[in-house]
């Protein structure tokens, strides 16, 4: 009995911290299955129960899911679950590994279906991770270090349905890494420093189909290997993309914020929503092979460099052309009858001919904010878009008086006037902004920017807040780790008197 114990315990030291956590916090949170009479239930273990006392109050074998958070950790050895055979979650937040992963890992551990590690300084994932963990569905590496992954890591598991990488180091996924996640549903490789997403090779020469989604955002692509783009939602935002060429049966696209030159599009486009704002692109005209199925189009902050029209496009409910040098003529927004979203702000508009915008009777929101437009009829506005609710005027030219009395106007006709921006706390970085210039004196000028952008009074209290804010969270923070530091000698201390397991000692003094 004794020696089962010591067995169980020793096993249990190699793989949990035995050196202290931070602050206050040395529990590990545990559930338990169904236990004799017993209901499941949760409850916290005190590391020092754990490793010190022989007088331990449960049965290991019920645990179900085991939470370990702000400890140290000597990895996770070989071996470690065998003695938790219904395991089905395991997850480490914010803690150090002394050693990266060991891929043996939960040996039959087979209804181990999650699996989180995450705020770690793991760098390393081993080839053939977890061999014996058939069920697992849910793997999630986010928030560590990561920089290397073998190409046969994630070989065993098959019946992966999610993966999250996201903020790490990872700057390579090697060739065939992916080829055995025919089930994969989800992958998250956000916030790292990938080069290529050389989708063609990492997965199934076959292709996958069960993927839905993809997010590949905050990279430094400037490649994509992707023959057939399809996976329902791609987000490939806040790249170094310089082209992108879309053909498959994705249906929702991101790639705004990269640096996009030319997009041009198969012979098959399924695209429903696109978002290439903040590009380099010169002209649309390919997306015109979207137009049966595209909804949603935001095309801001890309100066055209010929005149455009959106022909044809029939499906368009919301339409963005933000800052592109559009020019409204008849034609050009004609055939969009369903929309209902409009922004066409800071395109140097000098007036909007509503009478050749007839067709938008179902727009609700319209932006017309920064084009130096000198004047305005809100009774015609309201005739040619009897649904409209709302109107962007910001960054107009107008003085403090016709201001008040369009916003009046509108007022009356129901329509909500945008005055400020919402979405952007700096003034607008577009090329083609106007000066502003006032027809009126200088007094004008001030108040009617005060009007434009907000109270200032309000924004003074909101900064006081703030900063104290700040300066709490900055106290809390030295006081952890003044803690840390404290609880760190005095474990050391305790663990000297103890005898626990030659591993334990050793983590002891690396940490020292
Ligand atoms: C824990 O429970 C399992 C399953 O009921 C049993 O086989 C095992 O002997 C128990 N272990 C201890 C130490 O009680
Ligand atoms: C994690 O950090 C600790 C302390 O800085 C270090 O000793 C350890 O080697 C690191 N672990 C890995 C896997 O890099
Ligand atoms: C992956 O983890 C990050 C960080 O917690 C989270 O923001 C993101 O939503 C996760 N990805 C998915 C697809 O759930
Ligand atoms: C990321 O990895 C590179 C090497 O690939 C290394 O030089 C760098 O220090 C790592 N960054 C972090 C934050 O770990
Ligand atoms: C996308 O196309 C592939 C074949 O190319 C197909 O297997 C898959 O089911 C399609 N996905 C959707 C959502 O239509
Ligand atoms: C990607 O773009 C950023 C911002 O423009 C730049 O700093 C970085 O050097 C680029 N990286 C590569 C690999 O081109
Ligand atoms: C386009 O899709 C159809 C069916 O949706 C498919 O038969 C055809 O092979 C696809 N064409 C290309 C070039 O992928
Ligand atoms: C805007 O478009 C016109 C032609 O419509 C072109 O002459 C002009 O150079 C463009 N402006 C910018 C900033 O590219
Ligand atoms: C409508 O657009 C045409 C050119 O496309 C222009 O000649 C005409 O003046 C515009 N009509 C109105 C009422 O602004
Ligand atoms: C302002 O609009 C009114 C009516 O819409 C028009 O009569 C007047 O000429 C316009 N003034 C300027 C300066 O465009
Ligand atoms: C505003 O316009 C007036 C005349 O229209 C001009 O005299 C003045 O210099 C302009 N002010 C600015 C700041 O551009
Ligand atoms: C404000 O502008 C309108 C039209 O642009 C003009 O009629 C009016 O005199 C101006 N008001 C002041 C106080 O300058």
């Amino acid at each position: 009995m004794i020696s089962t114990w010591a067995i169980r315990l020793i096993v249990i030291c190699a793989g949990i911290s035995l050196v202290a956590g931070v602050g206050n916090d040395d529990f590990v949170d545990a559930c338990f299955g169904v236990e004799g009479d017993k209901p499941p239930h949760c409850e916290y273990i005190d590391f020092d129960d754990v490793f010190e006392s022989s007088d331990i109050k449960f049965n290991w074998s019920f645990i179900t899911k085991l939470t370990i958070s702000n400890k140290r950790i000597i990895g996770i050895p070989t071996r470690m679950f065998e003695s938790l055979p219904n395991l089905e979650s395991f997850v480490v937040v914010n803690s150090l590994f002394y050693r990266e992963i060991d891929p043996n890992s939960f040996v039959d551990c087979h209804k181990l279906e999650h699996v989180e590690i995450t705020g770690t300084n793991v760098t390393f994932l081993d080839s053939h991770l977890f061999p014996k963990t058939p069920k697992l569905k849910h793997l999630l590496f986010h928030h560590n270090k990561i920089r290397e992954i073998k190409y046969d890591a994630f070989e065993f598991l098959v019946d992966l349905e999610e993966l999250n990488l996201s903020y790490n180091n990872i700057s390579r996924i090697p060739s065939g890494a992916f080829h055995k996640q025919k089930n994969l549903k989800t992958l998250d490789l956000n916030h790292n420093h990938l080069l290529l997403l050389s989708f063609d090779s990492w997965f199934p020469v076959d292709g996958i189909h069960s993927l839905a989604y993809l997010d590949a955002s905050y990279n430094e692509l400037i490649e994509l290997s992707w023959s057939e783009i399809t996976v329902k939602k791609v987000n490939l935002k806040y790249n170094n993309l310089t082209n992108i060429h879309i053909n498959g049966n994705c249906s929702e696209l991101h790639a705004s914020y990269n640096m996009i030159e030319s997009v041009t599009v198969g012979s098959n486009c399924s695209i429903e929503k696109l978002y290439l704002a903040h590009n380099h692109i010169g002209s649309f005209g390919d997306l015109r092979k979207c137009s049966d199925t595209l909804r949603t189009l935001d095309v801001s902050f890309n100066i055209l460099q010929r005149q455009f029209d959106f022909l044809g496009m029939k499906q368009l409910t919301a339409l963005n052309v933000e800052c592109t040098n559009l020019t409204l003529q008849y034609t050009t927004l004609h055939d969009l009858r369903k929309l209902r979203f409009l922004d066409i702000s800071y395109n140097n508009l000098k007036k909007i001919d509503f009478e050749n915008l007839t067709s938008q009777r179902l727009l609700e929101r319209l932006m017309i904010s920064g084009n130096p437009i000198g004047n305005m009829s809100i009774g015609s506005i309201k005739r040619n878009f009897p649904n409209l609710k709302a109107l962007g005027i910001y960054d107009l030219p107008w003085n403090e008086s016709s201001l008040s009395v369009a916003i009046e106007d509108l007022k009356k006709h129901d329509i909500k006037p945008y005055i400020k921006n919402d979405y952007l706390f700096e003034e607008s970085q577009c090329p083609l902004k106007i000066t502003r210039n006032f027809s009126g004196n200088g007094d004008d000028h001030e108040e009617s920017a005060d009007l434009i952008h907000g109270s200032s009074g309000d924004k003074t209290i909101e900064y006081i807040v703030i900063v104290l804010l700040v300066a709490v969270i900055c106290g809390l923070l030295f006081k952890v780790f003044v803690d840390s530091r404290y609880y760190r000698e005095l474990f050391k201390d305790r663990l000297r008197g103890s005898s626990i397991s030659h591993e334990s000692l050793v983590s002891c003094d690396l940490n020292g």
